[in-house]
């Protein structure tokens, strides 16, 4: 246990999670490792909340993590009432419930910009920063797990640092990590990378040993759960977008290979890749915030070269494979900080081909990720802004209806823009596909309600239409014939 110290000198400062947890104190501002569930602190925020709950303290602590955390974290943390703020990203059930009822502030925000906020001080001093290791160094400096997330920022900018040492991860995972930090501006220089396997950093995250206040052990593992097998509509949106992109190399728009995708997580995102499995594309490779257990099997088979990300969501069947074949993967997946791997200037030098997730789109390609209503937060933006808005091709997947097909996904128009119609070229739901690009505003809407509404909706959206068509006519002098032409 003790040789993943290999700092002799900071073996001194191993504690147990009650001790270590006894370093916070109200008001805080505490930064954590973590990203899509995996790579983040779990035995210090559980001794925490027996701290809170044992001695009825409302910390008010502010929150800070690469992205979403596993429920040891958020879900401790929410329902011991020890958090007051948090950024900038989750998809837990508890701390979402503690944050619509207003008992969190919570304030979402594009996660490649958060590492700059933390540079720059907008979240206030971080005062301590948890980080989960596999191990330290010789130099004291840290080995990420199975996400970087903005756990080089926090250990940059946090007075003290708490390093949890997870067991369940074995050492072999050295390696897999690529640490590059951006200096802010006027200093900025060019991201050197150039195809999605460039290493540019080092393996550690640098860390004066004397910031490191605490070292602790866990056993734990990630609290990720099993991936759910696509489902028919998932299926069929995959199948919408595979034959699109296979169109777009045909026409010349899309170069083979393809360019690096990106894709969020979740069933429509495992389904495309394993759409691109059985199809005839090779030579594929990634460059994403992301990936799920679908690239592991993609790379078995020869179909994925190469990928990118920062974290590495792998199911809990799935983690023994992979950790038997870390040794190989070093060769062929990079781990690296979300300031790069949600990088603008990296996104869009290399092209990517960036699919994500919407609640609701409009009839103008307006998306919605992240509010029911308008009002109710459900996740959080997270990087699908980062991609969308510097992609080469921008896709968006819906099912075209939820809650058991009763609400419309393709509505007149959004209740929350996240993603505007300018950064919007594909929306694509099980019913099919609208290529918004170089459509005007009622070439759009009527694209949108024939491909993409579902058939029970398309009326209504269309008298809706018609309505708007009519006030302008009626307001702007547009020529009557505009509404009564079908093919103007
Ligand atoms: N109106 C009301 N509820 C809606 C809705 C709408 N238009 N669209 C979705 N929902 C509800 C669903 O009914 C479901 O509710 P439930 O949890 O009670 O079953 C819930 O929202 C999640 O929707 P689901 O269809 O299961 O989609 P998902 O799990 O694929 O998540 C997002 C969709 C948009 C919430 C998710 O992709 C996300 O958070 N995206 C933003 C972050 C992102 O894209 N990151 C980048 C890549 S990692």
């Amino acid at each position: 246990m003790m040789d993943r110290i290999r700092n002799a000198k900071l073996r001194e400062k191993v504690m147990s999670p009650e001790q270590a947890a006894l370093l916070v104190k109200p008001g805080m501002v505490i930064g954590t490792s973590g990203f899509t569930g995996v790579g983040y602190p779990k035995a210090f925020p559980l001794a925490l909340q027996e701290r809170a709950e044992k001695e009825s303290e409302r910390f008010g602590l502010t929150l800070i993590t690469g992205a979403s955390v596993g429920d040891e974290l958020d879900g401790a943390l929410a329902r011991s009432g020890a958090i007051a703020r948090r950024y900038p990203y989750q998809t837990n059930p508890a701390i979402r419930n503690s944050i619509n009822k207003g008992d969190i502030a919570y304030v979402d925000m594009h996660l490649g910009h958060v590492p700059q906020w933390i540079k720059k001080g907008l979240f206030g001093k971080i005062d301590l920063a948890v980080i989960e290791s596999a191990g330290i160094d010789e130099r004291g400096g840290i080995i990420p797990t199975m996400a970087v997330g903005c756990s080089d920022a926090l250990v940059q900018c946090a007075e003290r640092v708490v390093v949890e040492i997870n067991l369940s991860v074995p050492m072999e995972i050295e390696g897999l990590h690529d640490i590059y930090s951006c200096e802010s501006a006027p200093y900025t220089k060019p991201i050197p990378i150039l195809s999605p396997g460039d290493r540019i950093g080092c393996s550690a995250i640098a860390c004066d040993p004397e910031k490191i206040c605490a070292i602790i052990f866990c056993w734990l593992p990630d609290g990720n759960k099993e991936l759910a097998e696509a489902n028919t509509e998932q299926q069929a949106i995959a199948d919408h977008l595979i034959e699109f992109i296979k169109k777009e190399v045909a026409a010349g728009h899309l170069p083979e290979p393809l360019p690096p995708i990106q894709s969020g997580v979740g069933g429509v995102a495992n389904a495309v890749l394993s759409g691109l499995e059985k199809s005839e594309f090779r030579d594929l490779s990634l460059y994403t915030e992301v990936m799920q257990d679908s690239v592991i099997r993609l790379m078995n088979s020869g179909k994925v070269v190469m990928a990118s990300a920062t974290a590495l969501t792998v199911s809990p069947s799935m983690r023994p494979e992979m950790f038997e074949q870390l040794e190989e993967l070093k060769g062929k997946i990079v781990l690296r900080p979300e300031e790069i791997s949600n990088s603008a200037e990296v996104i869009s030098r290399l092209g990517v081909i960036a699919i994500n997730t919407a609640m609701e789109a409009d009839l103008s390609g307006n998306v919605n990720s992240t509010h029911v209503d308008g009002v109710r937060v459900m996740n959080g933006i997270g990087g699908s802004g980062d991609f969308a808005r510097n992609a080469g091709l921008t896709i968006f997947t819906t099912s075209s209806t939820t809650k058991n097909g009763s609400i419309s996904c393709i509505v007149p128009q959004v209740s929350h823009v996240d993603h505007t119609e300018h950064d919007v070229d594909v929306i694509i739901t099980e019913q099919g596909l609208a290529d918004l690009r170089g459509l005007t505003a009622f070439e759009r809407a009527e694209k949108m309600i024939k491909n993409c509404a579902h058939p029970k909706f398309r009326a209504g959206l269309e008298a809706y239409l018609e309505k708007v068509k009519a006030s302008a006519c009626a307001k702007h002098g547009l020529p009557a014939a505009w509404m009564l032409d079908p093919e103007q």
